[in-house]
């Protein structure tokens, strides 16, 4: 069964900074949803605006997923002018040749974007206040991309990790190996938050939005796959779906995924955030993984007790961190029909993959 529209072609996907965290894992989540076309910093530099706009051009995609950007927080402070190319420049000439030619654009934000003095989780619509300048210039690649009038999601997330690349869990399992003793902040709180879990919503997202009968794309229609086609989309695991059921099989059934008339379906298309459930401090997550390490046969250094507990004014860095970093995801889950794991379970899941030989 297809969708009504014809004739159908597959959706070219045009992804950025594929060795990234994020965009690692995109590579597999998007390969089933179109042909994907992954490039690198050697294929087109980002703080090129012409190399972005010849690329755009060259591929001519349905959708662009743009995960690459200027991550290094600290560096980013006194990097002014390349953080602002790769994370506002980009992300503007994303958007408007998106707008051209009628694409899809997928981009992602971060937590930074606050001050972290709210009580509470953020919400989408919160008055943002960035501290840093990567906050501030990820806060205006938002802006210009929501200007843009191009078709877009937008996915806040924090915290991010994932068996590939550099991150926080890899290098305290690093750490936990060489030393016997560690002091890690406990007074900032947020969200550890898988690559896997990121990648695997953004497909779930996107076919949704191809689904939900808005989108001519372009001049072309597109083949968003059979209606059960929808039972692979999460082989991760990751996510329980509202309205899912287990068959014999071990195939999820998604039924909220069905084609549902154009005239019931509200626009999708917007602003979310995009977090693993729960929350904890940087020593919290620092403690899980050292209890994950001693279970799985690691040879430690350091014991639990000797990890310790320290205010963020006790570890000083170029860019203030938000303290409180939690942000809200009631609108992606009922937006999308999503309920997100806890973040433990992407730590323990990233570390069983990284554990095995
Ligand atoms: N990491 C976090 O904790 C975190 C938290 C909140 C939000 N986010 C956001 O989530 C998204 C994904 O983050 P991530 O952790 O996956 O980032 P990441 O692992 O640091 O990957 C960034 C990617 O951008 C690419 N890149 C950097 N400069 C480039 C250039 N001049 N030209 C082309 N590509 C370039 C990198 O290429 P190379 O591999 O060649 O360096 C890399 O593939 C980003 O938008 C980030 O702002 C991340």
């Amino acid at each position: 069964m297809t969708t009504p529209h014809s004739p159908l072609s597959t959706p070219r996907i045009l992804l950025t900074g594929k060795n990234g965290q994020v965009g690692f894992e995109l590579q597999r989540s998007l390969a089933m949803l179109g042909e994907v076309f992954a490039v690198d910093r050697d294929d087109c530099d980002l703080a090129n605006p012409d190399a972005i706009r010849d690329l755009v051009q060259r591929i001519r995609p349905d959708i662009i997923v743009n995960p690459a950007a200027h991550t290094a927080v600290d560096r980013a402070e006194s990097e002014i002018e390349l953080a602002t190319l790769l994370n506002t420049t980009a992300p503007q000439v994303f958007a408007e040749e998106a707008a051209k030619l009628g694409a899809l654009l997928v981009h992602y934000s971060t937590d930074y974007v606050f001050d972290g003095r709210k009580n509470g989780a953020y919400l989408e619509d919160d008055v943002t206040n960035p501290q840093s300048v990567y906050g501030k210039t990820k806060l205006a690649g938002e802006d210009a991309i929501r200007a843009s009038g191009c078709r877009h999601l937008i996915f806040r997330t924090s915290w991010v990790f994932g068996a590939h690349g550099a991150n926080f869990l890899k290098t305290m399992l690093r750490l936990m190996q060489q030393r016997d003793a560690l002091s890690v902040v406990a007074d900032q709180i947020g969200a550890p938050t898988s690559a896997s879990l990121i990648a695997d919503v953004t497909a779930h997202a996107i076919r949704q939005v191809m689904r939900n009968g808005e989108w001519g794309v372009g001049s072309r229609d597109l083949d968003v796959g059979e209606a059960g086609s929808a039972m692979h989309l999460l082989p991760s695991a990751a996510i329980t779906m509202v309205g899912q059921s287990r068959l014999a099989g071990g195939e999820d059934v998604v039924e909220n995924l069905l084609p549902t008339p154009q005239s019931q379906l509200p626009s999708l298309y917007g602003t979310y955030h995009l977090v693993a459930s729960g929350e904890t401090s940087w020593h919290g997550y620092a403690s899980l993984v050292n209890d994950i390490a001693a279970q799985q046969g690691y040879t430690l250094k350091i014991t639990s007790e000797a990890i310790k507990a320290i205010p963020a004014s006790d570890y000083p860095v170029p860019a203030p961190r938000p303290a409180n970093s939690r942000l809200s995801t009631q609108k992606l889950q009922s937006t999308f029909g999503l309920v997100l794991p806890d973040w433990q379970v992407g730590v323990q899941q990233v570390m069983t993959l990284i554990k095995q030989p």
